[in-house]
């Protein structure tokens, strides 16, 4: 073998040696009482396009892929779920008070209607989770709607 053909090498045991360097993926519990899916404010239908386009970072369910455990792409998925989690987790969603569940559908409301989630990186790995103008506009009016019943249960 020719020398240079050891240069060959260097990418495989740079990818090796990234494996080294710690990075935590944020932690998976799949019992969580305060979840919005329990909480009865929303269909089965647009629970069932939240869990899919969603639940992965947004929650603290989500299920990792293969790439979720490999570097440097583990990486960016660590930092997506925990930025994620801190705007919007839905698995806490019984700890937010009004205001803050208010304010969350709002931005819900303004994100999918925008197409601006899910992100587009993750559709791209998870086509599944790409959703329709319909499915769109089913969480749009979903968040609406959502609004108001919570808006009205405080008058009461
Ligand atoms: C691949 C991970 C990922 C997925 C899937 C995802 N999000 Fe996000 N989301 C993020 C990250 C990261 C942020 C914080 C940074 C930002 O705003 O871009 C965020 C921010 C948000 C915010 C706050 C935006 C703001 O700035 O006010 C809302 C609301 C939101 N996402 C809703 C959703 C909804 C609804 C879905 C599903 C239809 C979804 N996201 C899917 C990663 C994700």
């Amino acid at each position: 073998m020719k020398r240079w053909h050891y240069l060959l090498g260097i990418p495989v045991v740079l990818i090796l040696v990234l494996q080294l360097v710690p990075n935590e993926l944020p932690t998976v519990e799949n019992n969580n009482p305060g979840d919005l899916i329990g909480s009865g404010i929303v269909s089965d239908e647009v629970a069932n396009l939240l869990k899919t386009a969603c639940y992965d970072c947004h929650s603290n369910e989500p299920s990792y892929p293969w790439y979720a455990h490999v570097a440097p792409s583990s990486w960016l998925v660590a930092k997506d779920v925990r930025e994620a989690r801190q705007e919007l987790n839905f698995s806490n969603w019984e700890d937010y008070d009004m205001l803050d569940q208010l304010g969350k559908l709002d931005d819900i409301y303004s994100e999918v209607e925008e197409g601006k989630m899910p992100l587009g990186i993750y559709t791209i790995m998870h086509p599944s989770a790409k959703l329709s103008e319909e499915q769109k506009q089913a969480i749009v009016s979903w968040a609406e709607e959502a609004m108001d019943i919570i808006a009205e249960s405080e008058d009461e």
